[in-house]
């Protein structure tokens, strides 16, 4: 049966908003939360963003449009209800040329189970609109955390970073490459990070786009490492010199002299649980 589509896209000059934190949907095994120094961050994000209502619209029959999260470059995603299932999800809307993209992208990220990773839960094509249902992560993404609140701590930067390597690590082992590392592409869900828009091959923003792909084209799984590096060195600002052996680690030049993820993790699993008691805290920072 054909998918009844009645929405239509609302277009909005307010830039993207995302509020609370409650991360209900991710599972707790990979990402125990704990008082790092986010809590203030996660604190002061609900507080702050807003999010665009939208009158209800309905997207086959059965996801009904809530509030408009923000728009890339494949199109516009929304907050939405499945009255089937009775949650709470996210849709990504996509149209034109980007469909066969947004599509791939969607199917990498299906092929993959992990709390660090999106669930894909539906798609639903209909008279040149893609319309992708996934879980919904109620925090802000990677770039939007760091632009409200000025820099990240280099102990939180340590904690997603490790996140983002356990996450990559699995996809890597079902031979899957993200190719798309970019702070628009973590997504936060209280203090754990989530991974998106997987695309297997490599169109980041060039700050983060490894240097031996400027120079053949091919993503690998190496490529996607030194991407890390470079999140979380722009994540942490000014305080990344505090992480520089990890970063400076999975950002060599040459793919092959860069730090394993295994390695990056357990450094910042020992950096972060160091600093952690260093600060008076007693309980570990990570799991
Ligand atoms: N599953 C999700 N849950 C909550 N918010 C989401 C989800 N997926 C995307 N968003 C938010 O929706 C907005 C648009 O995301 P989208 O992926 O379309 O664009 P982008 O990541 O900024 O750029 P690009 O199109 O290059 O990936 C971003 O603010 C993102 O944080
Ligand atoms: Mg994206």
């Amino acid at each position: 049966m054909k998918p009844s589509i009645v929405v239509t896209s609302r277009r909005s000059a307010i830039p993207a908003s995302l509020s609370g934190m409650s991360g209900t949907e991710t599972g707790r095994l990979f990402c125990r939360e704990t008082r790092v120094g986010a809590q203030t961050l996660t604190s002061t994000a609900s507080a702050m963003w807003g999010e665009q209502r939208m009158s209800a619209r309905i997207v086959a029959g059965r996801y009904v449009l809530a509030a408009w999260l923000g728009a890339g470059t494949a199109g516009h995603v929304y907050r939405a209800r499945d009255q089937l299932l009775h949650r709470t999800v996210a849709v990504k809307h996509v149209r034109g040329a980007l469909i066969p993209l947004a599509l791939r992208a969607a199917r990498l990220s299906a092929g993959l189970t992990h709390p660090g990773i999106i669930k894909i839960y539906n798609i639903i094509e209909d008279r040149g609109s893609l319309w992708i249902v996934m879980n919904l992560v109620d925090g802000p993404s990677m770039a939007r955390a760091r632009h409200s609140s000025g820099r990240l701590p280099a102990e939180f930067v340590a904690k997603i970073g490790r996140d983002i390597l356990l996450a990559l690590t699995h996809a890597h082992e079902k031979g899957i490459v993200h190719g798309n590392l970019k702070p628009q592409n973590i997504l936060m869900d209280g203090n754990c990070a989530v991974l998106t828009d997987f695309s297997g091959n490599q169109n980041p923003g060039l700050d983060f786009v490894p240097p031996e792909l400027l120079r053949r084209g091919a993503a690998t799984e190496r490529g996607d490492l030194w991407s890390v590096g470079a999140l979380l060195r722009a994540a942490a600002g000014a305080e990344s010199a505090l992480l520089y052996p990890v970063i400076d680690g999975l950002m060599k030049d040459e793919p092959a002299q860069r730090m394993s993820a295994a390695t990056a993790i357990q450094l910042l699993r020992g950096w972060s649980t160091t600093n952690a008691v260093a600060n008076g805290r007693t309980r570990r920072t990570v799991v």
